[in-house]
């Protein structure tokens, strides 16, 4: 019984039509971090940070699933061992294929969250500053997505996936951000056989047993096929 456990970056989304961060005229060369994806800045300039997710909302809202999505739930409803897919993407395009065992660990673009009471909801397309928390009606709505300098969700759940994994496969990302950065580490220390899916070798290329480059798209449905026979 193989225990598998996947982890998405932007890349798996990029062919679906949503940018990713690092690349060549990406997120962050069009906005700064510090302006709009820290609790500094929302403090700061909150209705900048809700127009940065208001855009994001409403482009993830007509993106749709591609290739690689679809096969990660396939590969989800065949496998016969643990499963879990942790994403960095907070785009919801691996529930709108069909995936189930999911991880947000950065957060979800459709969620909002009270930063007095701590309730969460369906988020509205658009939010603004000074929308009340429908449980406490304090004017504290944010998005429900994980700035830089906050702790992302559930951590332990997710280290204790990768201490039993058997096969760690990371699809779409450049691995410059820590935590997901080193869940490499972590499944090889399990003794998991460690595989990366990119575009181009990642910044964590050498941590991986094995490195297959190319889209995500034609990459993934290959990989799961091996996989399902
Ligand atoms: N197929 C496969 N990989 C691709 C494709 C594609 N079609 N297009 C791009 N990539 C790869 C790029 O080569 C790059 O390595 O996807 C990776 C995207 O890297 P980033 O833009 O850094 O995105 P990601 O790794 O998800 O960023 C991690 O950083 O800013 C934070 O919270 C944000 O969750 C995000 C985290």
């Amino acid at each position: 019984m193989t225990n598998i456990v996947i982890l998405t970056g932007a890349g798996i989304s990029a062919e679906s039509g949503l940018g990713t961060f690092r690349d060549e005229g990406g997120l962050w060369a069009q906005h700064r971090i510090e302006d709009v994806a820290t609790p500094g800045a929302f403090e700061r300039t909150p209705d900048l940070v809700h127009a940065f997710y208001n855009t994001r909302r409403a482009q993830a809202a007509e993106a749709g699933p591609n290739a690689a999505h679809l096969a990660l739930a396939k590969l989800e409803q065949h496998h016969s061992g643990s499963f879990l897919l942790i994403t960095q993407n907070v785009d919801g395009l691996h529930e709108k294929a069909g995936s189930r065992k999911i991880i947000h660990m950065h957060g979800q673009l459709d969620r909002a969250l009270c930063h007095v009471c701590g309730y969460r909801w369906d988020a509205p397309t658009v939010m603004q500053t000074g929308d009340p928390c429908p449980k406490c009606a304090a004017q504290a709505t944010r998005p429900d997505i994980v700035w830089f300098g906050e702790m992302p969700y559930q951590m332990d759940f997710i280290y204790e996936h990768l201490a039993n994994a058997d096969l760690f496969v990371s699809i779409g990302t450049s691995g410059e951000v820590y935590p997901a950065a080193n869940f490499v580490a972590e499944a090889k220390h399990a003794g998991a056989h460690t595989l990366e899916l990119n575009l181009e070798p990642s910044s964590r290329a050498s941590a991986f047993a094995e490195v297959r480059v190319g889209k995500a798209s034609q990459m993934v449905p290959e990989w799961v096929a091996e996989h399902t026979l």
